[in-house]
C-alpha cells in the first residue's frame, strides 16, 4: 500500500488486471468480452491484493500468488455481474452494468464464464496439487457463502419484518466477507504456511470484510453521490435492511421512524423524500456509530496480524484504514 493512497498502488492492480484480461480471451468472443466488461471498466482489486500480500508476508512465492489472486477477483466479478441483475442495478463504475450493456442472457453466462474459469485458473498454478485441493476447497466454500448471504439479503430485503443487526451481520459475513476471508487464507495457502497462520490470515480477512462490507453500507445510504457515481439513499428506496438503517430505526423517536419507514422500500419515493430520510439518518449521528462498528472489527483483524512483521504486513494494516475511512 502507498502512503496516503488508501488504496492497493496502481502497479499491482496493473498486474493483476493484465492477467486477468488475457485469461479472459477465447471465443464465442462477444462472451468473453461480457465477461471482461467489468474488470476492464474499474475494480479497486482489494481481494487479488490481499491474496498476494498475504502469500508475501508469509515468504510464500508472488509468482505463483497471482494465478491464484486472478481466480479470486474472478469470482468476485462472477458475483457482482450476477448480483446487479438481482439488484435491478444498471450502473457500476460509472458506466452501464454489465446485463444493461449485454442484456440478462449473456450476462448470466458472462457470470457463470468467470465462476468456470476461477476454477480452471486456479489449476495452473505450479503449486503442488494437495495445495491446490486446498485452495479449491476454501474457494469453493466461499461460492457457497456468497450464494447463502445473497438469498439472506435478498429474503431480508423483500420481508415487512426490521431484522436484528444480528441477522445483518451473518447475511453480510457470508455474502462478502467469506470471499475477504478466502483470499487471505489462499495467500497463506499458496505459501505452504502452517495451519495457525492460515487460521491468522482468516481471521485478517474475515474481520476486514465485515468492517467493508458496513462501510459499503454506509456508503450506499450516506454516500456522496459525486463519488459513488450512484442516486442518492438507493439503498433507502430498494428496502436494503443495512446496519445504518437499523441502528436509525432504533434510535429513531416515533416520529422519525415512521418518516424514515415511509420512504424505506418505495422504489417510486422522490429525490426529495429519500433526502428527507437521509438528512434524518445523518441527525441521528448513525454515520459516526456505524464508523467505529465498522472501527471494531478493523481492530479485531489487526490484532490477528500482530505476530508479522514487514512490509507485506504494514500494506495489509493499511488496507483497514481505507476500509473503515474509504468514501467510495
Ligand atoms: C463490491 O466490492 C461488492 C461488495 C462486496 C460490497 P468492491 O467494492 O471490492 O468492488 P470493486 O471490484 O472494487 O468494484
Ligand atoms: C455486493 O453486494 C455483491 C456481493 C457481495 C456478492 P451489494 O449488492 O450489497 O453491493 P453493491 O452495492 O451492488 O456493490
Ligand atoms: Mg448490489
Ligand atoms: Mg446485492
Amino acid at each position: 500500500m502507498e502512503a496516503g493512497l488508501m488504496r492497493p498502488p496502481d502497479y499491482e492492480v496493473n498486474h493483476i488486471t493484465r492477467y486477468l484480461r488475457q485469461s479472459l480471451t477465447g471465443t464465442p468472443a462477444t462472451l468473453y468480452d461480457a465477461a471482461s466488461y467489468l474488470i476492464i471498466h474499474g475494480g479497486k482489486r482489494l481481494r487479488p491484493y490481499m491474496l498476494m500480500q498475504t502469500c508475501q508476508m508469509m515468504d510464500g512465492n508472488a509468482a505463483q500468488a497471482v494465478v491464484v489472486a486472478g481466480a479470486v477477483e474472478m469470482i468476485h466479478n462472477f458475483s457482482l455481474v450476477h448480483d446487479d441483475i438481482m439488484d435491478n442495478d444498471d450502473t457500476r463504475h460509472g458506466v452501464d452494468s454489465t446485463h444493461k450493456r449485454y442484456g440478462p442472457s449473456l450476462a448470466i453466462l458472462a457470470g457463470d464464464t468467470l465462476f468456470s474459469k476461477a476454477y480452471q485458473t486456479l489449476v495452473k498454478s505450479n503449486l503442488p496439487d494437495t495445495v491446490h485441493s486446498s485452495l479449491i476447497r476454501y474457494l469453493a466454500d466461499a461460492c457457497v457463502d456468497i450464494c447463502e448471504g445473497q438469498w439472506l439479503d435478498i429474503s431480508m430485503g423483500s420481508s415487512d419484518e426490521i431484522p436484528p443487526p444480528s441477522e445483518y451481520l451473518l447475511m453480510i459475513r457470508k455474502k462478502t466477507s467469506a470471499l475477504f476471508e478466502a483470499s487471505c487464507a489462499m495467500g497463506a495457502i499458496c505459501a505452504q504456511a502452517k495451519s495457525t497462520d492460515v487460521d491468522n490470515a482468516a481471521t485478517f480477512g474475515r474481520n476486514l470484510g465485515i468492517a467493508f462490507q458496513i462501510t459499503d453500507d454506509l456508503i450506499g445510504i450516506a454516500g456522496d453521490t459525486a463519488i459513488t457515481k450512484k442516486p442518492v439513499g438507493n439503498d433507502i428506496r430498494e428496502g436494503k435492511k443495512s446496519l445504518p438503517i437499523l441502528m436509525a430505526l432504533e434510535s429513531a423517536d416515533p416520529r422519525d421512524r415512521d418518516a424514515i419507514l415511509s420512504v424505506f422500500g418505495d422504489r417510486q419515493a422522490t429525490m426529495q423524500q429519500t433526502r428527507n430520510v437521509v438528512a434524518i439518518i445523518q441527525r441521528l449521528g448513525i454515520e459516526d456509530a456505524v464508523r467505529s462498528r465498522a472501527a471494531s472489527y478493523a481492530e479485531e483483524a489487526r490484532l490477528s496480524l500482530d505476530t508479522y512483521d514487514g512490509k507485506h504486513q504494514s500494506n495489509l494494516l493499511s488496507l483497514l484504514d481505507f476500509v473503515v475511512k474509504r468514501c467510495l
